[in-house]
């Protein structure tokens, strides 16, 4: 009763009246009266005082909007420097007003590299509007809500988690309207299908739907460690249609990679910036120089590894802060990230390398010396440089011939009439057992007059030439006038370039090539007609500081057109298509294995061939920077790479020589190349010293080709590294993190080369355990310290680690006399007392012989009572394959009675160092083997 009677009722005439109970009414009427007259008492006070009121109160009203305009500035500006995140990239010092403009946060302190306009913490980009779990991952779609200050913001995109496999993450973000297909590089690597998550490394947190967007990968716990945030991403992510930012904070500051580069091996996290564009460009600091590889790897607190691939081809910038924090700056294409959970740095280059190829499979003689230079004019002069290194006894497997060979510079001619006979000087290193490149350069000459120059009027015929804006072929001028470009996207590229090589490798059977000026490299820039101006490819709203200023100096325009796409996408690739279409050139004419050497790379290079860094300086400082050169393109997965020995530009010095052909000696790819008018530094152009200790260095390598051979296949196999950094094999050691003057063969053979002028002592870091010098034996007990060794000019520090066993082979004038020799072991004993090593053999040259099963596998053990070998699987017996020679390094007690295979051989023992040589036995490696020996006291 009650409720009806406060809520009123209707009467008859359906109106609602309001029933109050009469006394209440009574009290009302009186208030009513009250508060009148306190309302006209407050309006006279009012009068009176007004200006002090009026004031009080527009004060304290200031005061609050005051205090809440500081606050909100306090609450999101207020960031430490090191986490601050460029939001006027374009500009080192933007005003004050510029950077409102971006409503973003403004300090103008010089506070040392750090940005003065940053992204204040609450900036508005994304929000997430719905996720979908797949079967594979989750899709999450997103939806700008502020406008960026880039031109075209891409509103809606979508975000694709995929968990391809347990160490393995995939993030594709992208545009989600589907309308327009973004430019995506090709990566035609067969891989597994991807899987559930299920055991995955990592998990994936995205905020709920309604928040902004950002996004973390972590880590997940093991029993040995806690969860690890591999990346926490910012607010700055901006994705317009030319200019793609992605901020994330990172664990460590142990980062590596980022290439191609000059710089320390371990980067600086202080505000250091990277250019990814593909450029002519002489190794130098802070340039862009010939490759682009987007791919970094970090190693993170306590030593587990991952690593992070952008597949990205457009021009790029890369920044590192001390957060520490990375933001990645692209001006096309998609974000496409993959994650590789590792946990050892050698895990993550695996990983890496399933994505993007394993190395292919060099044939043998490629591992053998290479000599070069531009200049030798005549195939009499190359022909005398090769008798005069074969006079030393310098072991060398291949000569080469840069742009003398050819005719009025046109790839694939021979200037007979200038350079003699191209024919005869390459069936002579063929007589010799020898091997023979030439160089390549991707511009054809539109010059020579139809019908007068095959490579030209076969492109012409299959219309394969790169086009310019208006559908004519893009003229550029290199080394013989005015070219044009093939352009190896068209699907009849493949076809021209297998013709043009083979109709030459009649005349002039040559074994591999050298593929130079492929990023591509033009003397004018852009086009002998210029570009177009007023093109947003050519000059885009935002341009990363690439050398020259502009996307297509000293190389094509950006609206050059090709099959699949223009320039603007496809400029970085050029080079690892060119090489792509050169191996399979190759493949096709030779039928076997061959050698793809190119300066221009990206990811994916080591797949198709090798690398070599471009054009050093003779100086000592370029041969100590071509370690950390040699180790970044192995973390690239370019497995076969080396830097020009002696020094490309500038006059060398016999010191700097010698040392470098020791250093040089251990690169995979191992090549002395000198560049035009300059004295002669090939090693026997100085002399008998140099001469000398080129030859010891060089029997060294060859005799320990069939490691480097197996380690190789490693490589081809699983995607194991070659040339290692200390840290790979040692990744808990900090101390080994930013070691670039020592390196390793795989993981048991120490490189410590003099690097120095006028240096006869190597401070070298030797790592835990037990390591033997190469010649000697001695052992050096490694504590993580450092230790000087005296190196005089004819010698290079190596070491042999403790507890592994390399194959080797005595060396001959080249690979192919080697391969007729027999097999050695060295056995370095751990501190247990044992070892152990493997070997993978074939004939060098077959293809696939790994997939036709057409090789061989052998194991060895040691312990301190014997050496063992192990045939695993034989599929290869053409040729003789016998070990006749044991070296045992770390076996404290003299030993009595060697036999092989029962039977007793000589041998001889350094009670010195503790070194046991076993000699002159000759037993098949094709079954079983074993070595043993007793000791005085059994
Ligand atoms: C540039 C290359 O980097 C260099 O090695 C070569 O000698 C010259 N081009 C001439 O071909």
């Amino acid at each position: 009763m009650g409720k009806e009677k406060n809520r009123g009722v209707k009467d008859d005439k359906n109106m609602e009246i309001i029933y109050i109970p009469v006394i209440k009414q009574k009290q009302l009427r009186f208030r009513w009266l009250e508060i009148l007259s306190l309302f006209l008492l407050l309006v006279i006070c009012i009068w009176m005082f007004k200006p002090v009121i009026v004031e009080k109160v527009v004060n304290q009203w200031l005061k609050k909007t005051e205090e809440k305009v500081d606050l909100s500035t306090a609450d999101t500006c207020t960031i430490d420097i090191s986490s601050r995140f460029d939001c006027y990239p374009e500009k080192s010092l933007p005003t004050e007003l510029e950077c409102n403009t971006r409503n973003c946060c403004y300090d103008a302190q010089d506070i040392g590299g750090a940005p003065v306009c940053f992204y204040p913490t609450n900036y508005e980009g994304y929000r997430v509007t719905s996720k979908i779990k797949t079967s594979t991952g989750i899709n999450i779609m997103l939806n700008r809500t502020t406008q960026s200050f880039r031109p075209n913001d891409i509103n809606q995109l979508i975000m694709e988690v995929t968990y391809e496999t347990p160490t393995r993450l995939r993030i594709r973000i992208t545009n989600g309207d589907h309308l327009v297909k973004r430019w995506e590089v090709p990566l035609d690597i067969t891989r597994d299908k991807p899987g559930s998550g299920d055991q995955a490394l990592y998990k994936v947190a995205v905020p709920d739907i309604g928040s902004p967007f950002s996004f973390s990968v972590n880590r997940t716990a093991t029993v040995s460690s806690d969860t690890v945030t591999l990346l926490q991403t910012t607010g700055a992510f901006i994705f317009a249609d030319q200019f793609l930012q992605l901020s994330y904070f990172l664990p460590s500051n142990y980062i590596y990679g980022l290439g191609e580069h000059r710089d320390t091996l371990l980067h600086s996290m202080n505000w250091t910036k990277f250019i990814l564009w593909n450029n002519d460009q002489s190794p130098k600091e802070n340039m862009n120089l010939y490759g682009d590889h987007p791919f970094y790897l970090m190693i993170e607190n306590g030593g587990n590894s991952h690593g992070v691939f952008l597949l990205n081809s457009n021009a790029m910038e890369v920044l590192l802060q001390p957060a520490p924090a990375i933001t990645w700056r692209t001006i096309g294409g998609v974000i496409d990230l993959y994650v590789f959970l590792g946990p050892s740095p050698n895990d993550v280059i695996q990983q890496y390398t399933e994505v993007i190829g394993r190395t292919f499979m060099p044939p043998y003689w490629s591992l053998g010396f290479h000599v070069c230079r531009w200049g030798y004019k005549t195939a009499n002069r190359t022909m005398e440089i090769v008798e005069r290194i074969r006079r030393y006894g310098i072991p060398q497997d291949v000569q080469w011939n840069d742009l003398d060979y050819m005719d009025h510079n046109r790839d694939f001619t021979t200037g007979i009439s200038t350079f003699g006979n191209q024919t005869g000087l390459v069936e002579e290193l063929h007589r010799l057992g020898m091997h023979y490149m030439m160089i390549v350069d991707p511009g054809i000459s539109n010059s020579a007059g139809t019908g007068k120059y095959y490579s030209y009027d076969l492109g012409v015929k299959l219309d394969v030439f790169i086009k310019n804006v208006s559908g004519q072929p893009l003229i550029g001028v290199v080394w013989p006038g005015p070219v044009v470009f093939p352009d190896f996207t068209h699907p009849k590229s493949q076809d021209y370039w297998t013709a043009i090589a083979a109709d030459f490798h009649k005349s002039v059977p040559f074994d591999g090539m050298w593929i130079d000026m492929n990023e591509v490299s033009n003397f004018v820039s852009g086009s002998t007609s210029g570009c177009p101006s007023n093109s947003h490819f050519e000059d885009p709203p935002y341009l990363p500081s690439v050398s020259g200023g502009k996307l297509f100096y000293r190389t094509m325009c950006m609206t050059a057109q090709q099959y699949t796409s223009i320039q603007y996408n496809l400029h970085a690739l050029y080079g690892l298509m060119e090489t792509k279409a050169s191996h399979q050139a190759l493949t096709t004419i030779l039928g076997k294995r061959s050698l793809v050497i190119s300066r221009s790379t990206f990811a994916g290079q080591g797949h198709y061939g090798g690398h070599w860094t471009g054009d050093n300086l003779s100086s000592f400082y370029d041969m100590y920077k071509s370690i950390s050169a040699i180790l970044s393109m192995n973390m690239f997965g370019v497995t076969m790479v080396g830097a020009d020995i002696c020094g490309f530009s500038g006059a060398t010095t016999e010191q700097l020589c010698q040392r470098w052909h020791q250093l040089g000696a251990f690169y995979t790819f191992s090549r002395n190349h000198n560049s035009i008018n300059r004295p002669d530094q090939d090693p026997g152009a100085f002399g008998p010293a140099l001469a000398e200790s080129t030859r010891e260095v060089y029997l060294i390598r060859y005799k320990l080709l069939p490691y480097l051979y197996t380690l190789i296949h490693k490589s081809h196999m699983m995607g194991d590294t070659v040339l290692r950094p200390l840290f790979f094999e040692f990744p808990t050691l900090v101390d080994t993190y930013n070691i670039d003057r020592q390196f390793l063969w795989g993981p048991a053979l120490l490189i410590s080369p003099a690097l120095d002028q006028d240096q006869y002592t190597v401070e070298a870091y030797i790592p835990v355990g037990y390591w033997y010098d190469y010649y000697t034996g001695e052992r050096v007990i490694g504590t993580g310290d450092r230790i000087n060794f005296t190196t005089p000019l004819d010698k290079i520090n190596l070491h042999i680690r403790g507890g592994y066993i390399l194959p080797a082979r005595r060396s001959g004038l080249t690979t192919t006399e080697s391969r007729s020799y027999p097999f050695g072991l060295i056995v370095a004993l751990s501190l247990f007392g044992d070892a152990r090593g493997d070997l993978f053999w074939d004939d060098g040259e077959t293809l696939d012989t790994h997939e036709k099963g057409l090789f061989n596998m052998f194991t060895f053990s040691a312990d301190q009572n014997g050496v063992y070998t192990n045939p695993e699987y034989i599929g290869y017996k053409d040729e003789r394959q016998y070990l006749n020679n044991v070296t045992v390094f770390g076996l404290d007690k003299q030993p009595y009675g060697v036999t092989a295979n029962g039977q007793p051989t000589a041998y001889d023992y350094n009670k010195q160092y503790k070194a046991l040589y076993i000699t002159d036995f000759d037993v098949t490696l094709l079954e079983p083997i074993k070595i043993s020996w007793k000791f005085s006291d059994e």
